[in-house]
């Protein structure tokens, strides 16, 4: 298989797709406080996206048994939700992927419980801004090692590490499909960007060293040194000049569609 590209008609059920998953993190917020489960917010989550006539991707995804990832505190990625209740000053990655029509939107964001340590928000911080500088480099003819090198180099200069056993991935009719989006490496390497490639950039970055480790559960994914982990996930589509960010918020300080003319 090679990298897809989408057609007019296509990139029109990934932004429906997006938008919809964008949706899923701002009506959730008002729910994200001391003492709720994360099963219910999964549940609360399950509900909007099938009201809304999506089906929610992680949903039975190689057996993942829920709808939503919910990952807190040293969990890297793919946390299950689960009756413990959120406590002040956790802080947790929710990451939604719907299909709607047939087209995967996928995003995740940070919430903090409360006040987060001084620690915790500059990790969220860096996290974030490691993906907004990717995304802003994103064009037609770079390639995916430019802004991976960005994201390497960002969060290392915080004295943060990039998790490297998980990575972004292509995204359209298919939940994962190529390419492979790695968020360290070396600019000038990896595979170039054309109109029409839709991706996401999603970096897991530790507060301490980058290795993890796999819980019995084969889901739950940790830091090995139980450093605090930050993640924030776009889906993006690669645009004549430059990109479109598929699943952009309200609350976001992004343009949805950054163009590189000269
Ligand atoms: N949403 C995750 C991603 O960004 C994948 C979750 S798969 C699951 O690629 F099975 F863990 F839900
Ligand atoms: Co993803
Ligand atoms: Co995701």
């Amino acid at each position: 298989m090679s990298i897809s590209i989408k057609t007019p008609e296509e990139i029109e059920k990934m932004r429906a797709a997006g938008k919809l998953a964008a949706d899923v993190l701002e009506m959730i917020g008002p729910y994200i406080k001391a003492g709720v489960t994360t099963a219910e917010i999964d549940k609360i989550c399950h509900d909007y996206i099938v009201d809304h006539g999506a089906v929610p991707a992680p949903l039975n995804y190689h057996g993942f048994p829920k709808s939503v990832c919910t990952s807190l505190n040293h969990v890297v990625c793919h946390g299950i939700p689960n009756e413990k209740a959120l406590k002040e000053g956790d802080i947790m990655n929710l990451d939604v992927t719907v299909k709607l029509d047939g087209y995967h939107g996928d995003t995740s964001k940070m919430f903090v419980v409360g006040k987060p340590s001084i620690l915790a928000e500059r990790l969220i911080r860096v996290t974030q801004e490691c993906l907004y500088m990717a995304i802003k480099m994103v064009k037609p003819g770079m390639r995916t090692g430019d802004f991976a090198a960005v994201i390497q180099k960002h969060a290392e200069q915080h004295g943060y590490s990039v998790v490297r056993e998980y990575c972004g991935h292509g995204i359209g009719a298919i939940f994962h499909e190529e390419p492979q989006i790695l968020h360290y490496g070396t600019a000038g390497t990896g595979d170039l960007l054309q109109p029409g490639m839709c991706f996401t950039i999603e970096p897991m970055i530790n507060a301490g060293k980058r290795h993890t480790k796999l819980m019995r559960d084969g889901w739950t994914v940790l830091t090995k040194d139980r450093s605090l982990s930050a993640q924030w996930e776009h889906t993006l589509l690669v645009t004549e000049d430059g990109v479109e960010v598929l699943t952009l918020r309200s609350d976001e300080d992004l343009p949805r569609v950054i163009r590189h003319t000269s």
